[in-house]
């Protein structure tokens, strides 16, 4: 395979490295990753992450399992097995569905050109997002997100996030409101850090203030990710968008979900069957990252930590994909099956 170079995933002279993300934003670890269970690991942990980025770091290691000699039977299990790492983001089971169809042509040549078409195809498909989503907006906008949409999380740019490195890069100038995104810290760790690395003007505020950034009239737009979006526009992402929504919708701000087209599932009618992945209490009982670990609650204590909730379309402004930009009307019309025959 190809050297492919990606923010958060490389493979460099026959070897498949990770950045580790749970160690971010103080650690720059890349870690080498060469077995199923491995990278099985990595994504449960989530020093791999994001829609995107889990298929594309599964599908390179299965080509590189394939070039250091693994069978077809080997090769097969492990697809299946990366399939089954994490339920929600369906970039995965895309993924992993393509890199099957490849192989039963039974040659390992076109499941290393697979895999190396999956990590170009997600840049050319930021690159498509970004430019489509940067046309909405003028100078100076106040955009707030949640989580990591960006260079972290896929092999581009990213999806809300790379809609606004194209803001920058059109000397528009956005500020970026960040939403901290606990349990896991991905909008006070992942995104200050890339922010900060690519000089894009943020603030960082906890999840619960958002509100009242929004009431007074301080967010112009919001821009989120998803993990999954249903055929009829309702969507998954990191949990707290919901809510996020519901103040947007209330406080009449423009709420928009951004994202490819390998993230629509038009096998999912609606949201209610769309896969929440529930998480350790843990997670939610302390926190830990490359700062070591507090634990706060005590450790019996119940816990309720999906990691995921679903945003119904009611409340969505508008579907920024790589495709073009969707109303709500489109959507009800048909817009994203008419995706997946394209
Ligand atoms: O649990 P994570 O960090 O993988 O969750 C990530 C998100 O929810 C993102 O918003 C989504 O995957 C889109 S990333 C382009």
């Amino acid at each position: 395979m190809k050297d492919l170079l990606a923010t958060s995933v490389k493979y460099e002279q026959g070897r498949l490295w990770v950045l580790d993300q749970h160690a971010l934003p103080h650690q720059e670890n890349w870690l080498p990753c060469d077995s199923v269970d491995a990278m099985v690991a990595m994504i449960k942990a989530l020093q791999i992450r994001g829609a995107p980025l889990i298929g594309v770091g599964a599908s390179l290691l299965l080509a590189h399992l394939a070039e250091q000699g693994a069978d077809r039977e080997q090769l097969e299990q492990g697809a299946l097995t990366l399939r089954a790492a994490r339920p929600t983001a369906v970039n995965l089971m895309h993924c992993m569905d393509r890199m099957l169809t490849s192989l039963k042509q039974n040659d390992r040549v076109a499941l290393v050109r697979t895999a190396e078409a999956i990590f170009e195809e997600d840049i050319k498909l930021c690159n498509r997002i970004a430019e489509n989503g940067a046309a909405l907006f003028g100078s100076g906008q106040r955009l707030l997100t949640h989580c990591n949409t960006g260079r972290l999380a896929t092999a581009g740019a990213g999806t809300a996030l790379g809609v606004i490195y194209k803001l920058a890069e059109q000397g528009k100038a956005p500020h970026v409101w960040v939403d901290e995104t606990r349990p896991l810290l991905q909008g006070g760790r992942l995104t200050t850090w890339e922010l900060a690395k690519y000089g894009i003007s943020h603030t960082l505020q906890c999840d619960n203030m958002a509100g009242i950034l929004l009431r007074d009239g301080k967010v112009d737009a919001v821009l989120v990710g998803a993990d999954r979006i249903a055929r009829n526009g309702d969507f998954a992402n990191k949990v707290g968008t919901y809510s996020l929504a519901v103040l947007a919708h209330f406080h009449k701000v423009p709420f928009y979900v951004v994202a490819p087209y390998t993230t629509v599932d038009v096998d999912c009618a609606d949201g209610t069957q769309i896969p929440i992945e529930q998480r350790d209490g843990a997670e939610v009982q302390g926190v830990s990252g490359s700062f070591g670990s507090v634990e706060w609650a005590p450790a019996d204590t119940e816990v309720f930590n999906p990691a995921f909730d679903v945003t119904p379309a009611a409340l969505v402004t508008g579907w920024i994909l790589d495709t073009g930009i969707y109303s709500q009307d489109e959507i009800r019309n048909g817009a994203l099956l008419a995706l997946e025959a394209a």
